[in-house]
């Protein structure tokens, strides 16, 4: 097979890029280790950055995001005691939307079969081979067990973490950043009414608590938990009990509504970033090449941003032989990568709880601050709420 991009993973990321490509007359065949239902089925965030939700509509893929997604506002920020609310659209005149990566996912999708996308699923033992050279190719093995070859002009890493992308762009100058955080994230999605109309972000001195939600019906709430956390070790009627513990603090009278819980998992919280997200034609994109802690919920929208400035320089460089803009791709996203970095750690550090008692104190007197202040309360909107697609500082 020969393609003019091969794109390794069909999450939102490989799926978006191959829906700019097009845009731009560059055609690309997606590859993918899971099955379609898998992909489209897997729990992750679901919030989208103004600035995400602008190019979907520059795209014409936002009715379903604007028909079941939910415009926010703001957030609310609490701890015991206290609950303020952030209104980002009167702070600095953007929101974010409710949607969840997984119907953004499916909407890809279904547009890349509407445009006749090549996807093949269920493919194994791929490896990517030759992007030092100007043929680089993708093998792998597809789901009837067949050997396969991909010739391309350039290759693409859309995945993820697990994927074979991120050792395949490692050379001997690449440098890897990271920081394994000494707490996880226990995630539930449950059958309940939100109990609330924005999201809360909640200090607590027990740890941690999110409440956020995907539907009229459908909640989706987080727990600070230790690394290590057993699942099993977490019934139901606990998680509740543990969730009302620290959410019902903030504001006394406010209760949480619980009900049936349709998933639960351990989520360990790390932070990564490669550098640069590129060997010879190889390129990374999302998750691939960096990893942000999810407070503050900047993975889906680092990776829409990614691909959205990959897009054309790959235009260009493949129809004009014009390499200037996938040259300057790594250094300039890594830009974005690092300023939500910083902000994703912050969000963690303000709200997370470890056995410092000193830092507890900082905390409390940030959390004050943000109240108290608008300059404060206007810094975290403009990060929260997005910075342009194409920023760089
Ligand atoms: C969600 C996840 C986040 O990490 C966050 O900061 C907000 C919302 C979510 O899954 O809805």
């Amino acid at each position: 097979m020969r393609t003019q991009v091969a794109i390794v993973g069909a999450g939102p990321a490989g799926l978006l890029l191959s829906e700019l490509l097009q845009r731009h007359g560059v055609e690309s065949i997606v590859v993918e280790s899971r099955t379609r239902e898998h992909v489209e089925a897997r729990v992750r965030a679901g919030i989208l950055e103004h600035s995400s939700v602008e190019l979907l509509t520059e795209i014409g893929l936002d009715q379903n995001l604007r028909a079941h997604g939910q415009r926010h506002h703001g957030i609310y920020l609490q701890w015991p005691g206290s609950r303020i609310h952030l209104d980002f659209q009167q702070l600095i005149g953007r929101s974010v939307w409710l949607y969840g990566q997984t119907e953004l996912t499916t909407d890809l999708g279904r547009a890349r079969d509407a445009a006749g996308q090549q996807i093949i699923y269920q493919v194994s033992d791929t490896s990517v081979v030759d992007h030092h050279s100007d043929h680089p190719a993708v093998i792998l093995t597809d789901a009837d067990g067949t050997p396969r070859r991909i010739d391309a002009e350039v290759v693409v890493g859309c995945d993820g973490s697990f994927g074979p992308c991120r050792d395949a762009a490692t050379d001997p100058t690449t440098r890897r950043y990271q920081r394994l955080l000494p707490y996880s994230w226990l995630g539930v999605l449950a059958q309940v009414a939100p109990s609330t109309d924005e999201l809360i972000y909640s200090w607590h001195p027990r740890g941690f608590a999110l409440h956020s939600m995907r539907s009229a019906a459908v909640s989706r709430l987080y727990l600070q938990v230790p690394n290590q956390t057993k699942i099993e070790d977490w019934s139901d009627d606990r998680i509740w009990s543990e969730l009302a513990t620290r959410l019902e603090a903030g504001e006394p009278g406010w209760t949480l509504h619980d009900g049936p819980i349709l998933e639960k998992s351990v989520l360990p919280m790390h932070s990564f970033v490669m550098e640069p997200l590129r060997s010879g034609r190889l390129f990374l994109a999302g998750d691939a090449g960096h990893i942000v802690p999810p407070t503050g919920a900047k993975g889906l929208n680092l990776a829409i941003a990614d691909v959205a400035r990959l897009a054309p320089a790959l235009a260009t460089m493949i129809i004009n032989d014009d390499h200037v803009a996938a040259d300057a791709y790594s250094d300039q996203a890594l830009q974005r990568v690092w300023r939500c970095t910083e902000f994703s750690v912050r969000m963690t550090q303000m709200l997370h709880i470890d056995d410092d008692r000193f830092r507890g104190r900082l905390q409390q007197a940030q959390l004050r601050w943000l109240a108290s202040s608008t300059t404060a309360a206007r810094e975290l909107a403009q990060n929260y709420a997005g910075l342009p697609i194409g920023f760089t500082d």
